[in-house]
Order: structure tokens, then C-alpha cells, then sequence
């Protein structure tokens, strides 16, 4: 029996979302089909650079496909970062340090090819993991609601239980796109899990784990061991920065594909977002109530083990 895993991964490259990239890519059991980059971390056309300026680093042939370039509603994003304290733009750097692309984007748009896909006969054997705002994903199943039917597992980096890390109730991703996040919530995919801040602050990664991954000294062990130290010394609303260790947030989604054990404190919530709130704007709302009879439409994990994260990392960056 085959035990790979096919994925299309959706995401605002980032540095957590580059770690992300290389692990799906390189990880034996997973087959990393395309790329789709959306407006996040920084703007479009520098997510789409990074993306590829790591498919390159790593010598992946997968293709990318450049998706929207603002939020499906909203004027006012990508806002200036001085509104999210932008005194640290060095976060999520403009471009990733590692060597410039030399491979073009493909032609299509993410949108066109992921209707296409997911018509296609191999739509339904594909996980679609998302770990950036949710723009793209709401617009093709806005486009082709068939495709609500078709994306057989959706597995999103998002939201959160506890504080959010823009406002004290958003998480980035659902935050920048709120309409998209409501969107994709309520389409009706039948299989979606949420790796909320909650899981992901409590696995993260830290300077030993980057003193190993140097050791293994590929090109995706040492840059995802640079991403991970930039992102510890650049990190002020990361928890754990002042000890040495940070979360990378999209990497988790991707590991969860081939060790599900790696999320812990899973439940199935009904889960829709704040989108006009004043002081919750972007907030993944999770009705847990046993006696509530609103659909539970997604699973959400609360909890991660960083020790099967770690080893998941060393396993795809190995030689
Ligand atoms: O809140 C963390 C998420 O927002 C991660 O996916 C990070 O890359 C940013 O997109
Ligand atoms: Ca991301």
C-alpha cells in the first residue's frame, strides 16, 4: 500500500511557511504536487520570489502558481507594518536570504489551477494544506463551488483558542482575509483540521534544534536552521523567543500529514470567524458546547508534540 501523501500547499512565504515548503517537498512520504502563493508575510510578488527562490534552493521541480494579491473584501491590507508595530519589518524579511530564483512562476493563476486540479481525477486523492490567509482557497470555491465536494482534506495553519498574535483575538492568517477565513469555514469541506497558535506555540523549535539540523547540513536543513534563528532573534510577539526557541507555525501542518500524533488535544469544533467585530476582528470563534447543535465543522488541535515535530524536520532534511 502506498503511504505517500499528496499535497497542494497555499502559502505567503515567510519563513515559517519556507520551512514548510522544504519539508513537503523533501519528506519521503509526501508528494508535494504544486505551490500556490497568496498576499500574507509580505507582499505578493515577494511571496511568490520566496517560494521559489526555495523550490530552487532545494531543487524541487514542483510548479508555483502566483494566487490574489489582497484580501477578497478588504482595502486596507497589506496595511503599512507600522500598524503592526512595523519597527521589526525584518520579521518575515522582504525577500528570504538564500539565492535569487531562477525558475519562472507557471502560467496559470492559483485560483484557475486550483478549479482545475480539483475537477481533475487526482482532485480527490490531494490534501490541501493552507498556511496563509484564506484568499485563495474562498475564491476558487467561490468560482467552483464543486470544489467544496471534491477537496477531500483541507488543513489549515490558523486561528486561535487562547490570544491571538495581531490583535488578543486574531491570529495573521484568518486576521488579513476574515471574509475568506468565514468563507472557507462554512463551504462545507467535509474534511478540515485547524492547526491553531494554541498547537503551534506549544512545539516550538529551538537553538539545539537548529545546532542539529546544521549537523545534518543539507541546503534545507541549514536554511530552515537560519530561518528558525532569524526568526528567534527577530521575534517579539513569538512566545519562547527569550528562551531560545520559537514556533514555526506552517512546518506543524506538514508534519501532521505523516504523523498525526504530532497534534494532541484534538476536538471537533463549530468554528466560524469574527468579521465585523471592532475589538475581534479575525477571531476563529470554536463552539465546543455540548449542548449546542450548530454543525462541528472542523477539527482544531490545542496542543503538539515538539519532539515529533523535531524528528519529523530531521527525517525530510536528512541526505
Ligand atoms: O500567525 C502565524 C501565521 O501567519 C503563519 O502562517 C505565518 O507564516 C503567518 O502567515
Ligand atoms: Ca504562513
Amino acid at each position: 500500500m502506498d503511504m505517500t501523501t499528496r499535497l497542494i500547499l497555499d502559502c505567503d512565504t515567510g519563513t515559517d511557511d519556507a520551512v514548510a515548503i522544504m519539508a513537503a517537498a523533501l519528506h519521503p512520504l509526501l508528494d508535494l504536487v504544486a505551490v500556490t502563493t497568496v498576499n500574507g508575510n509580505v507582499p505578493l510578488a515577494n511571496v511568490t520570489e520566496n517560494t521559489l527562490r526555495v523550490l530552487d534552493l532545494i531543487g524541487s521541480k514542483a510548479p508555483v502558481y502566483v494566487g490574489a494579491s489582497r484580501p477578497m473584501m478588504r482595502e486596507d491590507f497589506p496595511i503599512p507594518r507600522g500598524i503592526l508595530g512595523g519597527d521589526d519589518p525584518g520579521f518575515h524579511p522582504p525577500y528570504l536570504d538564500i539565492p535569487p530564483s531562477t525558475t519562472p512562476p507557471a502560467a496559470w493563476t492559483a485560483v484557475a489551477f486550483l478549479i482545475d486540479y480539483y475537477l481533475s481525477d487526482a482532485g480527490p486523492d490531494t490534501v490541501l494544506v493552507a498556511t496563509g490567509p484564506l484568499t485563495n482557497v474562498a475564491l476558487a470555491l467561490a468560482a467552483e463551488p464543486r470544489l467544496a465536494a471534491r477537496i477531500p482534506r483541507l488543513v489549515l495553519m490558523g486561528g486561535a483558542r487562547g490570544w491571538g498574535n495581531v490583535t488578543q483575538s486574531a491570529e495573521f492568517n484568518i486576521w488579513v482575509d476574515p471574509e475568506a477565513a468565514e468563507r472557507v469555514m462554512n463551504a462545507g469541506i467535509a474534511d478540515v483540521t485547524i492547526v491553531p497558535l494554541d498547537a503551534t506555540h506549544s512545539a516550538p523549535i529551538s537553538l539545539a534544534d537548529c545546532d542539529a539540523f546544521d549537523a545534518i547540513g543539507t541546503p534545507a536543513a541549514l536554511a530552515s536552521s537560519a530561518f528558525i534563528r532569524h526568526r528567534i532573534v527577530a521575534g517579539r510577539d513569538e512566545p519562547g523567543v527569550e528562551t531560545g526557541e520559537v514556533p514555526v507555525h506552517d512546518a506543524l501542518c506538514i508534519a501532521y500529514l505523516v504523523h498525526p500524533e504530532v497534534l494532541q488535544e484534538v476536538g471537533e469544533y463549530a468554528v466560524t470567524v469574527e468579521t465585523r467585530g471592532h475589538h475581534t476582528l479575525g477571531e476563529t470563534v470554536m463552539d465546543a458546547r455540548p449542548w449546542s447543535t450548530t454543525p462541528r465543522n472542523a477539527k482544531v488541535a490545542l496542543r503538539a508534540n515538539a519532539q515529533i515535530f523535531v524528528q519529523f524536520l530531521t527525517d525530510a532534511f536528512r541526505p
